[in-house]
Order: structure tokens, then sequence, then C-alpha cells
């Protein structure tokens, strides 16, 4: 499974990237928004930091302005995938560019139906969002089960990138799943890291060595 981070906070994205588990950035508008940052700027810098996929977001709604947003946003940088909105627009929006060779990721998507007409339309990635399904009382997770199933029926091409993820359980669903992508906020991938008996062993491991006096490496 490939991890994306879900952030425009490239301080945070320069931090996980040294991990090694970063193989892509996904941005919405309200990421941009946050970043306080023109979004050419924010995304080229983490074009800079990232090789893979980055995720840059249309905010047109109809076709013919998302469709001249978009091919400006994929002059960026040539790690550019275009997102658009899961509406009428959006889609046909997804054709064009992906026709033209432009890696596309169709966000908001909230159904099997939706995921479906995404991958006809050529879209690189498909964006369901798992944890605003969880909240309102829907089971988020079973709409990334339908859609490996779909996809998996037609051989699609289209990338289940598991988006809205809200902790280290919607990772390992998805994973279990055989989701291809989840895109992570910092703070989960950070919490991915975590076990209190890890903790505790490490502690442990560290007072008993103490006690030799002992060092692995000679003094410098
Ligand atoms: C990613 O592409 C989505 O924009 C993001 O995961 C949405 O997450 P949220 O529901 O926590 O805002």
């Amino acid at each position: 499974m490939k991890f994306f981070i879900d952030t425009a906070d490239v301080a945070e994205i320069r931090d996980l990237a040294s991990t090694g588990m970063v193989d892509g950035v996904t941005t919405n508008p309200s990421l941009i928004a946050k970043s306080g940052r023109p979004i050419a700027e924010v995304i080229a810098e983490i074009c800079d930091v990232v090789d893979g996929p980055v995720s840059a977001e249309v905010t047109a709604t109809d076709h013919e302005t998302m469709l001249r947003e978009g091919r400006y946003l994929r002059g960026i940088a040539d790690n550019i995938a275009v997102k658009v909105p899961l509406t009428v627009d959006g889609l046909k929006t997804c054709k064009v560019l992906a026709d033209e060779g432009t890696a596309v990721n169709v966000t908001l998507c909230f159904s099997p139906a939706q995921a479906l007409l995404a991958a006809k339309a050529g879209a690189a990635f498909i964006s369901p969002f798992v944890g605003r399904l969880d909240d309102i009382g829907t089971e988020g997770m079973g709409l990334i089960a339908e859609i490996v199933e779909i996809y998996g029926a037609y051989d699609f091409a289209t990338e289940i990138l598991v988006a809205s993820v809200r902790g280290p359980h919607h990772v390992v669903e998805a994973a279990k799943l055989g989701a291809d992508v989840s895109t992570l906020p910092p703070a989960v991938l950070r919490a991915m890291y975590n076990h209190p008996l890890t903790d505790k062993g490490l502690a442990a491991f560290m007072a008993d060595w103490a006690k030799t006096g002992q060092s692995i490496l000679a003094p410098e």
C-alpha cells in the first residue's frame, strides 16, 4: 500500500519524507487555505520535496474553467495529479485531461456508482472519503470493499486512494481490503509507529543495557 500525506504544510511533508514512508501528497482547497499561501507556490514547493504524485485541486465548478485550471495546475510540475470533484463537469474534465495524458484524482466520492463513473472517465485515482461517511453513521470501509470488488471485476487501472482517514484503524482496514493508497493526515502516520509495549520494552532493554557498562561502538 502506498502512503500519501494529506496536508499542504511543507515543513510537515519535509519532515515525514525523511522517514521514507511518503509516496505522494494530497491537498484540497481547505488545506491550501489553511497554509495561508498562494496555491502555485505551495504546490511547486511540495513537488520539489516529493517525487510521487502531488494532488492539486481545481476550484471552479464548470467544465470549461475546470479544464483551464487543470491545465494550469499540471504545468506546475511533472508529478502533479489534477484533482476534480465527482460531478458531471468534474468527470467531463477528468476525461479530457486523462486523454491528454494527465493523471487525475477524482475526489469527494461517496458511492460505488460514483467510483464506477470515475474509472470510466479515466481517473488515475478515485478518492472515497471513509471518515466523512463514518461521521454520518455509514460504514465508510464498506464503500472501499465495494469499489475493490467492482474495479477488480473489470480490471480498471484507476487506483483506490482511501481519503478522509481518521486513524491507523482506517489504514489497516483499507490495507486488508487491498486498497492501493491511503492518504494520511501527518498525525495518523505518526500514530502508526506507536505501541505502548514498544515503549515499555525499549525502556526495559535500555535499563538492562546501561547496567552492562558496554558500548557497541568504540569511543571516537
Ligand atoms: C484527500 O484527498 C481529502 O481531501 C481529505 O482526505 C479529506 O479529509 P477530511 O474529511 O478529514 O477533510
